[in-house]
């Protein structure tokens, strides 16, 4: 990037840069020409084992692509929205045209792009007022893709909690998953200065003796010996009380499994995350176990035992009964309610890293 580019066009690049998304692994590139932004998602970022298809990363595209239209809107730009517009580039997101227009509303949502966040921290426990309710159905209604739904009674919230930590007791006793997971964390702040990616391990939020656990779990061959002993269901069942802290556990669901329908449900997604967080509600994705669903439908199970695929479908079913999915795919499941702030944020790579001016 130089200086070619303007103030505003500057804080709406910004506003996408900061989108959310698996590991932090900030999968997305922008190329800009005059007021016309390209978002391209970079497979190489997101080498995850949930994320296939680059089915994670198309969501975050999405999100950036509704980050970019709201920030757009603030600078009094029209943003049209060209989705694939190369056929033979799949991973050319999108192609966003940007208008001036003195007669556009700023999006009251712009002012919450930096705010939003995942917080992991517990929750409250208390219920959404019928207000917060209707607002949050209304954003995840807003562009008209997807279907949403709320889950709220106290049991079926334990339920879901439940199945959110499944990722974690089948992360924690395989191998690859679990070696792929703990390189991806910072110990330090130092560290996630440097590497700009992964989990800082403070926005882990682990209360002290579970931060003093991780760093021996960390290591492979002493994790293995402490999953026989069943370690791995005990801090499952941890995470899932953390879960079931919520005032209610939302998805997202979708007729087929497409980039495009990701991009669009990511879209959603960004929309009621910006949404919980102008109603000073806290918000965590839950999403392992839908990932490696999706990778099982796709047919590759290769690197999970029959056990570890029970586990996930197991769970994969309870969700889609509690949801009423009625064979829609779950493409995104969180917790939401009310939280003390978060202890650190995730930080990004430099905007000038993740654009490109072209003349
Ligand atoms: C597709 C997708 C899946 C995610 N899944 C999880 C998840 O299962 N658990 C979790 O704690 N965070 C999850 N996240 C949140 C990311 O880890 C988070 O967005 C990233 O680390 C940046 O942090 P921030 O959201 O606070 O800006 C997910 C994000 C995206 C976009």
């Amino acid at each position: 990037m130089d200086e070619k580019i303007t103030p505003d066009l500057e804080r709406v690049l910004e506003a996408g840069n900061s989108a959310p998304s698996g590991e932090n692994c900030q999968p997305w590139h922008f190329v800009v020409h005059g007021s016309t932004i390209e978002v391209h998602l970079l497979p190489e970022r997101d080498q995850s084992p949930y994320g296939w298809g680059q089915r994670a990363s198309y969501l975050a595209n999405g999100a950036v692509i509704e980050n970019i239209v709201i920030a757009a809107s603030a600078e009094q730009y029209r943003a049209e929205v060209h989705y694939f517009p190369n056929p033979s580039d799949e991973w050319h997101v999108a192609t966003i045209v940007l208008t001036k227009d003195s007669t556009i509303e700023s999006d009251p949502l712009a002012s919450y792009i930096t705010k939003r966040i995942s917080n992991r921290k517990p929750y409250k426990k208390d219920q959404l007022t019928g207000e917060e309710r209707k607002t949050l159905a209304n954003a995840a209604a807003h562009g008209g893709y997807g279907m949403f739904a709320l889950a709220e009674a106290p049991e079926e919230v334990g339920r879901l909690g439940r199945v959110g930590s499944t990722n974690e007791e089948v992360m924690l006793a395989n191998r690859s998953l679990h070696d792929f997971f703990f390189s991806h964390v910072s110990w330090t702040k130092e560290e996630d200065d440097e590497k700009k990616a992964g989990f800082y391990i403070k926005t882990l939020e682990l209360p002290p003796p579970a931060k003093l656990m991780f760093k021996i779990f960390r290591n492979w061959p002493i994790m293995r010996v402490l999953g026989t002993i069943g370690f791995n269901r005990i801090v499952a069942k941890q995470n899932a009380a953390t879960n079931a802290s919520a005032s209610a556990i939302g998805a997202f669901m979708i007729a087929r499994t497409e980039p495009l329908d990701f991009v669009k449900i990511g879209r959603a997604v960004e929309r009621l995350w910006l949404t919980a967080t102008s109603l000073g509600l806290s918000l965590q994705p839950l999403t392992g176990v839908l990932f490696f669903k999706l990778r099982f439908d796709g047919g590759e199970r290769d690197g999970f035992s029959s056990h570890e695929q029970k586990l996930v479908i197991d769970a994969y079913q309870e969700a889609s009964r509690i949801f009423h999915a009625d064979g829609k795919h779950i493409a995104f499941t969180f917790r939401i309610g009310r939280g003390d702030a978060p202890s650190a944020h995730a930080i990004r790579f430099p905007l000038a890293e993740a654009v490109t001016i072209q003349s």
